[in-house]
């Protein structure tokens, strides 16, 4: 079938929220209704219905600096290998490219096999790993950071001012900022994991004091998407009991833009960068 043959690509809207949250369930995957919220409400989303029934999504967030994030990549099962995600990420790309975005994304191994094939290339890799908790009192959590901390240190990582996003998830019940010692992260809520990211710290070190206060402080499973450079910290993540579930492989279309000036330690999550 050509690329353009199919049902008409649609744009979607906040109302789309839970049908985007059915495809997301059925990938196994941990975003919230208000992650989609976050991608309805800041960017665009393109979607594929089948009769009323949403069967394949693509977003597009803008960020600062001519920058913008894919993700949410999702095509039902019984609709896959008919180019359904190939459209939906060429209308993304296209929209970037009126405005002249560089598109990055985080790449599960079935989506490296379409994105490679329309001309993105790989930069970083990152690898999920999940903590599933002891049953047991927790400890005191760490102590609480600002949000103007978090986001000049994740400016200063990611090179974009992501303002907006990391507002929208410390206002999150359940969202809380903690810091030790050279290190800060923000923990929030998932569909079936508490989610660590983005962390930055001075060191492997420091980043893995705080990722180990936090798990003690926390009763529900944890994941975290380090960021795989950082050997140290992967190593001393899988030493102390937490699993590899997954790679993700970064890629970026377009020209590079401002990089960052320190690597974090961990991202916000695949869907966010
Ligand atoms: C990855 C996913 C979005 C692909 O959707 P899709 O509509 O089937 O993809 P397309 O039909 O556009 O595929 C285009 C090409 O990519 C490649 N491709 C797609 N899925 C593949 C897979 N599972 N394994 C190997 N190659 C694959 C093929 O070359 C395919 O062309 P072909 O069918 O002519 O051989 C879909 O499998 C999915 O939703 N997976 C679960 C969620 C996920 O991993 N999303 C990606 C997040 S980064």
């Amino acid at each position: 079938m050509a690329a353009t043959d199919g049902p008409p690509l649609i744009k979607l809207g906040v109302e789309d929220a839970i049908a985007g949250l059915v495809l997301s369930t059925e990938a196994k995957w941990n975003q919230t209704e208000e992650d989609w919220r976050v991608f309805l409400r800041e960017g665009v989303v393109f979607g594929i219905r089948n009769g009323p029934l949403l069967v394949a999504t693509a977003a597009l967030l803008p960020y600062s600096g001519n920058n913008a994030w894919i993700s949410m990549v999702l095509v039902t099962s019984s609709h896959r290998r008919r180019g359904y995600a190939s459209r939906l990420v060429d209308a993304c790309l296209e929209t970037a490219r009126k405005n002249g975005l560089t598109s990055w994304l985080d790449a599960t191994p079935d989506g490296a096999a379409v994105y490679g094939r329309l001309g993105f290339t790989p930069t970083l890799q990152l690898r999920r790993l999940k903590l599933i908790m002891p049953v047991r009192l927790p400890a005191p959590p760490p102590p609480a950071a600002s949000l103007d901390t978090l986001r000049a240190r994740d400016r200063r990582a990611t090179g974009f001012d992501r303002a907006a996003l990391l507002t929208a998830f410390a206002q999150r019940s359940g969202s809380r900022i903690a810091a030790s010692p050279g290190a800060i992260a923000l923990v929030r809520d998932g569909r079936t994991a508490r989610h660590i990211g983005p962390l930055f710290a001075d060191n492997a070190g420091d980043s893995l004091a705080l990722v180990h206060a936090i798990a003690r402080s926390e009763t529900a499973p944890l994941l975290i998407d380090a960021v795989a450079p950082q050997t140290a910290f992967l190593e001393g993540l899988t030493a102390s009991g937490w699993t590899v579930e997954r790679p993700f492989q970064r890629m970026r279309f377009g020209p590079a833009t401002s990089a960052g000036d320190e690597m974090p330690f961990a991202v916000a999550g695949p869907e966010f960068g």
